[in-house]
């Protein structure tokens, strides 16, 4: 019995590996390729723009005396605008080239090694990655996501590749739970997600409350045994909240705070000790 037991054991912690690898690794790798190719088409052809403004410049400094003067100064005007357009549009693209690289990095890291880490940036990247990855897979999902980060928050250590993991998780689950109240709620229902990243106390909280189906008591009871789920086959696993619940409190010796009400909606927080 007790063979038979540890052997289940084991099983389950290899399907909850796979399942890690394969959420995860099925959203970066997509997301990444699909929008690393346009993004550099962005970038590449704002820098060949500002190239040929520069070229405009000088044709025009070398035509200034047959142009009249009024024309000249809003010719230049217009050119002014164009270049911080350009500016502006390489400045974006740099930004969000950087947030996929970091999201690369943070699924890359080494196996439960604890880095100093901005947690706000790693929340929003993620937050920002499951609203993409629920858009392109469920028709109709539109929801407004309010976002709350904390200033001045100091780097925290803490394993990036699995807090994120945590996060996505949730955030999934929030993004799922308002997508299905979307089905039957009425038309003036507006899904919403808020999520927050601050300190309190000795702790760095992460929330993220949605106003979706909500949970009954049973539900509640039962989120994180492994393999509970209440979605369909293809949408749900039943491991995100077991995993999750492993990263916060085993990993990184913090706690989960959860509560739901029926109809209304949920609101997890993650809570992550400052000092490890
Ligand atoms: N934000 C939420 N709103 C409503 N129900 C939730 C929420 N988060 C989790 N749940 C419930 O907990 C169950 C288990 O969640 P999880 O472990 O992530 O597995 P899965 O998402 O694969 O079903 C979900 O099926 C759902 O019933
Ligand atoms: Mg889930």
């Amino acid at each position: 019995m007790e063979a038979l037991n540890s052997r289940i054991q084991q099983l389950q912690d290899q399907v909850k590996q796979q399942e890690k690898l394969a959420s995860l690794g099925m959203l970066t790798a997509g997301i990444v390729h699909e929008i690393r190719n346009p993004l550099n088409f962005v970038i590449n052809f704002s820098k060949l723009s500002k190239g040929l403004l520069k070229d405009l410049e000088d044709d025009l400094a070398a035509n200034e005396q047959a142009i009249d003067a009024e024309d000249l100064e809003d010719i230049r005007d217009i050119m002014a605008s164009l270049a911080e357009n350009l500016q502006k549009i390489q400045e974006h693209g740099d930004r969000a080239v950087s947030i996929i690289q970091n999201i690369l990095l943070y699924s890359r890291g080494k196996e439960d090694e604890f880095i100093p880490t901005d947690i706000c940036k790693l929340a929003k990247e993620y937050v920002w990655l499951s609203y993409h990855a629920m858009r392109a897979n469920y028709p109709g999902f539109n929801i407004s996501v309010e976002e709350r980060y904390a200033e001045g928050l100091p780097l925290v250590e803490v394993i990036p590749q699995d807090l994120s993991r945590a996060i996505l998780n949730v955030m999934n689950n929030a993004c799922y739970a308002v997508w299905e109240k979307t089905q039957t709620a009425p038309a003036d229902y507006k899904p919403s997600v808020r999520v927050s990243v601050e300190i309190r106390g000795e702790q760095c909280a992460i929330t993220i409350a949605d106003n979706g189906k909500g949970m009954t008591d049973e539900v509640k009871q039962k989120i994180f045994q492994s393999f509970f789920t209440t979605k369909p086959i293809g949408h749900g696993t039943g491991l995100g909240m077991s995993i999750t619940r492993d990263i916060i409190e085993h990993k990184h010796h913090g706690h989960i705070e959860f509560d739901a009400v029926e109809n209304e909606g949920s609101q997890f927080t993650l809570f992550i000790p400052l000092k490890k």
